[in-house]
C-alpha cells in the first residue's frame, strides 16, 4: 500500500497577512513536489491571502481550528462552511496548544472532525501524550483513548481518507524529536487501534504523520519509517528549511 507522504507545516499564531505572503514568495520555489502533499496550516487571517498565492501551485492551505456548528451565534470562532467557501481543504483539529490552554477535549475534537468530512474538509487530528504520562509508561492507552474517542461515528470511507498526526507534547518546540523508534512505535499503535476501529485496508489507507521538533535532519530517518507518512511541523515551516524537509 503505498501512501502519500504529507509535510504539512503549523504556522501557530504567527505571521501578519503582509508576513505571510512574503514566507509564501519565499517557499512556494523550495517546496514543489509530484509525489507529497504539502500544506501549509496558517491563522485564519492569512488563509485568504495564502489560497491566492497558492493558486497554480503545489501547496494547500488548511486552517488551524474550526467550530463544529454551521453558523450563528459563536463569538470569534470560524466555521467549516466559511472555510470551504473560501477553498480550505484541511484542517488541524485538536493540536495539543488546543487541547491545552483552551481546553478542548476528546469529545470536541470527534464533533469537529465529524464537521470537518461532513463539508469535504480533510482534518488532520492530532494526539499525544505527556512526558508524565510517557514516564507513566500510559502513551499508548492514552492515545488508544484519543484515537477511538476522535473517530467515533466516522465512516470507513471518511477515516481512510483522515490524516491523524502523532505530535508528543514533550517534543513540540522543544528542540528534543522523538527518536524514531519512538515515534514508529505509536504511530504503528495508532494504525492498529484504526485498523480495531475499523478493518485493515482502512489502517492501511488513513495518512499518519509525526509532529514534534522536526527539522531537515531528522526528517529523512523520521518519513522512512513504516508507519510514519511524514509531518506536521511547527517551527521549521517558517522557515526555508521547510524546502529540505518536503524533500525528505
Ligand atoms: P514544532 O511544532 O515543530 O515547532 O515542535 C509542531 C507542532 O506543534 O505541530
Amino acid at each position: 500500500m503505498s501512501r502519500r507522504i504529507v509535510a504539512a507545516g503549523n504556522w501557530k499564531m504567527n505571521m501578519t497577512p503582509a508576513q505571510a505572503r512574503e514566507l509564501m514568495e519565499k517557499l512556494i520555489p523550495l517546496v514543489k513536489s509530484d509525489d507529497k502533499d504539502v500544506i501549509f496550516c496558517v491563522p485564519a487571517i492569512d488563509i485568504l491571502p495564502c489560497l491566492e498565492l497558492a493558486k497554480g501551485t503545489n501547496i494547500k492551505i488548511g486552517a488551524q481550528n474550526m467550530y463544529y456548528e454551521d453558523k450563528g451565534a459563536y463569538t470569534g470562532e470560524i466555521s467549516p462552511v466559511m472555510l470551504r467557501a473560501a477553498g480550505v481543504e484541511y484542517v488541524i483539529i485538536g493540536h495539543s496548544e488546543r487541547r491545552g490552554y483552551f481546553g478542548e477535549t476528546n469529545e470536541d475534537i470527534n464533533k469537529k472532525a465529524l464537521k470537518a468530512f461532513e463539508h469535504g474538509i480533510t482534518p488532520i487530528i492530532c494526539c499525544g501524550e505527556s512526558l508524565e504520562q510517557r514516564n507513566q509508561g500510559i502513551t499508548i492507552d492514552w492515545i488508544r483513548q484519543q484515537i477511538k474517542t476522535a473517530f467515533m461515528g466516522i465512516t470507513d470511507e471518511q477515516a481512510k481518507t483522515a490524516i491523524i498526526a502523532y505530535e508528543p507534547i514533550w517534543a513540540i518546540g522543544t528542540g528534543q524529536t522523538a527518536t524514531t523508534e519512538q515515534a514508529q512505535e505509536v504511530c504503528g499503535a495508532i494504525r492498529d487501534c484504526i485498523a480495531e476501529i475499523y478493518d485493515i485496508p482502512t489502517a492501511e489507507a488513513v495518512r499518519v504523520l509525526y509532529g514534534g521538533s522536526v527539522n531537515a535532519k531528522t526528517a529523512p530517518d523520521l518519513f522512512a519509517q513504516p508507519d510514519i507518512d511524514g509531518g506536521l511541523v511547527g517551527g521549521a515551516s517558517l522557515k526555508e528549511e521547510f524546502g529540505d524537509i518536503v524533500k525528505a
